[in-house]
C-alpha cells in the first residue's frame, strides 16, 4: 500500500488545535479510501521551542524534513516572541529553504456559507491567487544602521531576479491553462515601482507567448482590490509578487466569508523537497485553548496536500465532504456565527468520510 510520509508541525495557538484535526480527518480518508496510508511525524517547533532553545527549530530542521513527502503546518505567531523572529525562524526558513516559490491560494464561497459579497455573485468568486513565494518585498534584503539615533536609517530592498519571476509567471500562466476559463490577471504596480515592476510585466507579455490558448489581463494592484469586491466575476487565476499578493489573499479570504476557511500551499513545483500546506489563518491567542478554532482552512488545505501527491480523487472525496459541513449551520463555528466547536466539525468529517463507502 502506498505511504505517504508526513511531517505536521502545529506551531503556536491554534495551530495546536486544527493539526491535530487535520490529521485525524486525513487518517479516516486515507481509512475510507483504502488505497493509501499516511506516516504522520510531528514537530513541536514553536514559541515554546524558542523560549527553551533560544531558536524556532534546530539547526538540522530542515534535514529532519527533507525526506518527507509534505508539510502541515498550523501557524507561528507568539503575543511574547517579535513576530519577525518567529516568521522568518520557521515558517520563511521552510519556505525559503525549500525553495517553495509557489505560493497557492484558491478562494470560493463554500456551500452554506454567509460572504460580504451580494448572494448573487458567490458563483462568481472562483480565484486562485498565485503569490511569489520566494523573494520579493520578502527577500529579507536591507538593515539598520544608525540605531536609536535621529540620523537611523532603515531599509526593505524587494528583489526580484529574471528567473523568480519568469517562474512564477509561467507556473500562473500554466495553472489558468488548466483551470476551464484558461483566464489571468497579472497584478502589478509598474506606474510607481518603475524598475522591478516594469521587469515584471515584461516577463509577463515574454511567458505570454508560451500560451497563445490563455487570455490573459494586466491590472494594477490598488484597482485590484476595487474590482474584486465590484467585479469578482472579471477575475480566475491571479499571479502577484509576494506582498502585493499577501494583501489580496486576505481581502479574498474575507470575500469569501472567513480567513477561518482560506487554505494554502507552499508549492515546490519541480518537487526536489517539500511541499509545505497551511490555514491562512494565524494563531489566533485570543481563542486558543478553548475547541472554538475553525479547522476548515486546516481540511482545505489538507485537499491541496492530497492533490499535490497525486491522489486527486481523495482530494475531491475530503472536499465534497467539506462542503456538506458548510453546507450545515449547525456545524459553524464561531467565526461563521456558528457555536460548533473544533472536535464537532472534525467529528461530522470523519463520519461522512466513514459513511460515504
Ligand atoms: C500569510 C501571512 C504571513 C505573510 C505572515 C504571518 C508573515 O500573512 O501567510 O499571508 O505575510 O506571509
Ligand atoms: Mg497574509
Amino acid at each position: 500500500m502506498k505511504r505517504y510520509r508526513i511531517a505536521t508541525i502545529p506551531g503556536d495557538g491554534i495551530g495546536q488545535e486544527v493539526i491535530p484535526a487535520g490529521a485525524t480527518v486525513l487518517r479516516a480518508l486515507a481509512k475510507s479510501m483504502g488505497s493509501f496510508e499516511f506516516e504522520f511525524e510531528n514537530f513541536e517547533w514553536s514559541g515554546d521551542y524558542y523560549r527553551a532553545h533560544g531558536v524556532m527549530m534546530p539547526e538540522d530542521g530542515l534535514d529532519r524534513l527533507r525526506d518527507k513527502d509534505a508539510i502541515l503546518f498550523g501557524s507561528a505567531g507568539d503575543p511574547h516572541i517579535p513576530d519577525h523572529i518567529t516568521l522568518w525562524g520557521l515558517r520563511l526558513k521552510i519556505c525559503q529553504g525549500f525553495d517553495q516559490y509557489a505560493n497557492v491560494r484558491p478562494t470560493r464561497i463554500l456551500a452554506g456559507i454567509d460572504a460580504p459579497l451580494k448572494r448573487s455573485a458567490a458563483k462568481d468568486l472562483d480565484w486562485v491567487i498565485v503569490r511569489e513565494n520566494s523573494e520579493g518585498e520578502y527577500s529579507g534584503v536591507g538593515g539598520r544602521v544608525h540605531k536609536g539615533h535621529a540620523i537611523e536609517v532603515a531599509t526593505d530592498v524587494s528583489m526580484m531576479t529574471r528567473i523568480g519571476v519568469e517562474r512564477i509567471m509561467r507556473y500562473a500562466f500554466r495553472l489558468a491553462q488548466s483551470r476551464p476559463r484558461k483566464r489571468l490577471t497579472v497584478i502589478t504596480k509598474s506606474n510607481a515601482q518603475r524598475h522591478a515592476m516594469v521587469m515584471w510585466d515584461e516577463i509577463a507579455v515574454e511567458i505570454s507567448k508560451e500560451f497563445p490558448d490563455v487570455h490573459w489581463d494586466k491590472e494594477l494592484v490598488d484597482a485590484a482590490t476595487a474590482r474584486m469586491v465590484n467585479r469578482p466575476a472579471t477575475l480566475d487565476t491571479i499571479v502577484a509578487t509576494n506582498l502585493h499578493a499577501d494583501i489580496l489573499s486576505d481581502l479574498a479570504a474575507a470575500l469569501a466569508g472567513s480567513l477561518g476557511i482560506a487554505p494554502t500551499g507552499n508549492i515546490d513545483p519541480e518537487r526536489r523537497f517539500p511541499s509545505m500546506f497551511e490555514p491562512i489563518h494565524g494563531s489566533a491567542f485570543d481563542i486558543m485553548g478553548k475547541g472554538l478554532a475553525n479547522p476548515t482552512g486546516t481540511f482545505w488545505s489538507s485537499v491541496m496536500m492530497l492533490d499535490h501527491l497525486g491522489e486527486p480523487l481523495a482530494a475531491a472525496r475530503l472536499m465534497s465532504a467539506i462542503e456538506t459541513m458548510t453546507g450545515n449551520r449547525a456545524l459553524h463555528t464561531r467565526d461563521l456565527g456558528g457555536t460548533a466547536t473544533t472536535a464537532q466539525v472534525t467529528d461530522a468529517i470523519c463520519n461522512s468520510l466513514n459513511e460515504s463507502f
